[in-house]
């Protein structure tokens, strides 16, 4: 599929980009308004205005994966509105969505997204540019010996237009192989090979956009210690090599069932590189079963208490390494969990919009004193 003529793109006077973290209520308020939610029990949660917006209570911004349709559902607006300070794009700012099926490129949903951020005074954070799982078919329809030019031209293009009006890019997605031995193999890494593709990839970037925060994203670097392992000594490598990686994204898509403590042993090993350390898509689903009382309130209490471990690791960081906690979603509804038969709870509000379990644990987490969170971790 043939790009468009590669035009310069008009220099964008940087946009404001919010500074770290929120000045807010209070955190002591927060607790206690949390708390209070919670010793009334059930009802009052239901009854009871919603506790303290959560950007006044983490100590960095608070991210949401959006898609431009939400946009246009107010309540998710003016949710988004009160409670979080930046946006990701869920998919839209991906291959699947730029790429159109019509040979042309698509910016109509990405660009709506990055005036909705700038106009509710919200950070952007740029989402992927090279990921595995997508753009072959684009790709390998491309005359080889033009690949080169046309994966530099299509960074070129998709980081070029966003430059000045987003926070940081996850320029690199999903390079770990799924159970941590090695890295994957892909069209990409057939291109350029395993490290190469990588490497280009966050150069071109770096060219594009000399401001943006570049991050090497994954999942499972907690859940699966061997995965986590690998991951930052693919970062370690692609350090000693000149890459520019400038930042460190943990999806954080949480399986409940992990030990205690091994979230904070990531986070603790992923923290000694200095960098800045994104939790890029947090969620906590509870799996099936979730009617019977007795599993759903055991399953709360495992989301709760890996969730509060999460909140805790990030607050434990140097504020300068926190970079952004991210939900990978608003509400209980929104996440692409709960979009094959739905009943899961893994985000931090419910459909109607009020505080769920786990935003009851990111309170609970992020309003732990430094000492507690030092004996915890
Ligand atoms: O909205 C359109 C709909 O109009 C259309 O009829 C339908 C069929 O084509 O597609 C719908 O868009 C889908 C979109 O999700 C919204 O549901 C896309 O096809 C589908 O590809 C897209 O999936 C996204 C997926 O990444 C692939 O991009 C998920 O929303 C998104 O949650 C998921 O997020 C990933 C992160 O990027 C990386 N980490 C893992 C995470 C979860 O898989």
């Amino acid at each position: 599929m043939k790009p468009p003529a590669h035009t310069p793109h008009p220099s964008r006077s940087a946009a404001h980009l919010l500074p770290q973290g929120q000045k807010g209520t209070p955190r002591r308020a927060v607790l206690l308004s949390g708390l209070a939610l919670a010793a009334c029990g059930r009802a009052s949660v239901q009854a009871a205005p919603a506790a303290a917006p959560l950007k006044a209570l983490v100590p960095a911004p608070v991210g949401v994966a959006v898609m431009r349709g939400q946009l246009e559902d107010t309540a998710w607006t003016t949710l988004a509105r009160r409670e979080i300070s930046q946006l990701t794009p869920e998919w839209e700012m991906k291959m699947e969505y730029i790429l159109a099926q019509d040979g042309g490129w698509r910016f109509d949903a990405p660009d709506r997204i990055a005036t909705f951020a700038r106009a509710s005074g919200m950070r952007l954070h740029g989402h992927a540019l090279i990921w595995y799982s997508q753009g072959q078919d684009w790709f390998e329809a491309i005359k080889p010996a033009r690949r080169a030019a046309a994966f530099d031209d299509y960074i070129a293009v998709v980081a070029g237009r966003y430059r000045g009006q987003l926070a940081g890019w996850d320029v690199v997605n999903e390079a770990v192989a799924e159970d941590g031995d090695g890295l994957r193999s892909c069209h990409w890494s057939a291109q350029f090979g395993q490290d190469g593709y990588i490497a280009r990839a966050f150069a071109q970037t770096r060219a594009a956009d000399p401001d943006a925060v570049l991050f090497l994203n994954d999942y499972n670097l907690e859940n699966l210690p061997r995965k986590g392992a690998t991951f930052l000594r693919l970062v370690e490598r692609l350090l000693a090599a000149g890459a520019p990686i400038t930042g460190i994204g943990t999806q954080g898509h949480l399986d409940i069932d992990i030990p205690a403590g091994q979230i904070t042993a990531f986070m603790r090993d992923a923290a000694a590189f200095g960098l800045p350390i994104h939790v890029s898509e947090l969620d906590a689903p509870m799996g099936a079963g979730l009617l019977d009382r007795a599993r759903r309130d055991a399953r709360r209490a495992l989301q709760t208490a890996r969730v509060m471990e999460y909140a805790e690791a990030f607050a434990a960081l140097p504020e300068r390494q926190r970079y952004a906690f991210t939900l990978w979603g608003l509400r209980d509804g929104d996440s692409f969990v709960n979009r094959q038969g739905g009943g899961d709870s893994p985000l931090a509000f419910d459909d109607a919009g009020r505080p769920t379990a786990l935003h009851q644990a990111l309170v609970q987490g992020f309003s732990a004193p430094a000492t507690v969170r030092k004996e915890r971790g």
